[in-house]
């Protein structure tokens, strides 16, 4: 199998998992707040975090099917995050996975809404018996409770809340590094934690596992900030220099792009030596780190 065909298998699968997740659930009185949920979830985007959870699962248990109720819930938060990320208290952009952001076409009051809805429902869908039969019940506890945790306040929304706060300020190194392992990494490495938890890997591999999302996290981030001055609008599907417009502290603020490159590329490295030594078969994770150092969306 090859990283493209295998990486389609895994889109298709959390898309076609959402899609049918949505039908189930929509009711009479639901149809404006599942259209919004629908418009920013079903838009596309990468999907890179509900791929971890099922490689990362797929490693430890050979099954990566049983995983994509957690992976799904995972892409819900980050969706949401995005939602409101993307508010004009936030963010303020307009543009997101190629159209117009969700606050731009339902207004805010849906948008804030439709992110709440996209939390709410993570959560209910990952501890719904019948998305999650046949996972025993302290595994999926556990997950749960990862996932709840990465996008807290120890976590996601922490990072966010520092975002803010590092706005029109000049952060050190190590602040900086600290703000986006919450931001983004945190998403990143409960993606890794519950492949592991659901696929019962051993705990030196879920350690392995979470250093890698660590340093995926991280230069995801640093790209991230990089194409947010250097990307192209149209590839991207989100604008570019919304970092300097909001004064927001990134990587390429303090080191400059050239140092932020070879950052990217040392992380990478990284995250691949951690896998290296505990899977028997990563290759496909591999294969996922490098695509992303030179990503352009
Ligand atoms: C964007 O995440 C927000 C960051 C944490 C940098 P992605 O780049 O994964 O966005 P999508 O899901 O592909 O749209
Ligand atoms: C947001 O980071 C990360 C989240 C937790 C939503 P950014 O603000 O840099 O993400 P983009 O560039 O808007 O996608
Ligand atoms: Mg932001
Ligand atoms: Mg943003
Ligand atoms: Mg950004």
């Amino acid at each position: 199998m090859t990283f493209e065909s295998r990486l389609k298998e895994y889109v298709q699968g959390i898309e076609d998992f959402l899609a049918d997740y949505f039908q189930s659930t929509s009711c009479t009185g639901q149809s404006r707040i599942v259209e919004a949920m629908l418009y920013s979830i079903m838009a596309g985007g990468k999907r890179i975090r509900p791929v971890l959870v099922m490689e990362f699962c797929r490693l430890s248990c050979g099954n990566w099917e049983k995983a994509r109720p957690f992976a799904a819930a995972l892409e819900m938060i980050h969706t949401y995050s995005l939602i409101h990320d993307d508010l004009p208290c936030m963010d303020n952009d307009d543009m997101r996975r190629g159209k117009p952001t969700n606050h731009k076409v339902y207004g805010e009051a849906m948008a804030i809404l439709s992110g709440d809805a996209l939390l709410t429902q993570a959560f209910e869908l990952a501890s719904n018996p019948k998305h999650i039969e046949g996972i025993p019940a302290e595994a999926a506890l556990c997950a749960i409770h990862d996932l709840a945790r990465e996008s807290g306040i120890l976590g996601m929304i922490g990072g966010q809340v520092l975002d803010l706060d590092a706005e029109n300020k000049t952060l050190d190194y190590s602040d900086l590094i600290q703000l986006q392992q919450m931001k983004t990494g945190a998403l990143m490495r409960t993606a890794a934690h519950m492949g592991c938890i659901i696929g019962q890997a051993s705990a030196k591999q879920l350690a392995a596992a979470d250093r890698y999302t660590s340093s995926l996290g991280l230069a995801f981030q640093i790209q991230d900030d990089i194409l947010d001055i250097e990307g192209d609008v149209q590839e991207l599907g989100k604008p570019i220099g919304s970092d300097v417009e909001n004064g927001k502290s990134t990587f390429p603020m303090l080191l400059g792009l050239l140092a932020c490159r070879e950052k990217v590329r040392q992380l990478t490295d990284e995250a691949i030596d951690s896998v290296r030594q505990a899977f028997t078969d990563p290759w496909f994770l591999v294969e996922l780190a490098e695509s992303l150092v030179n990503r352009r969306n």
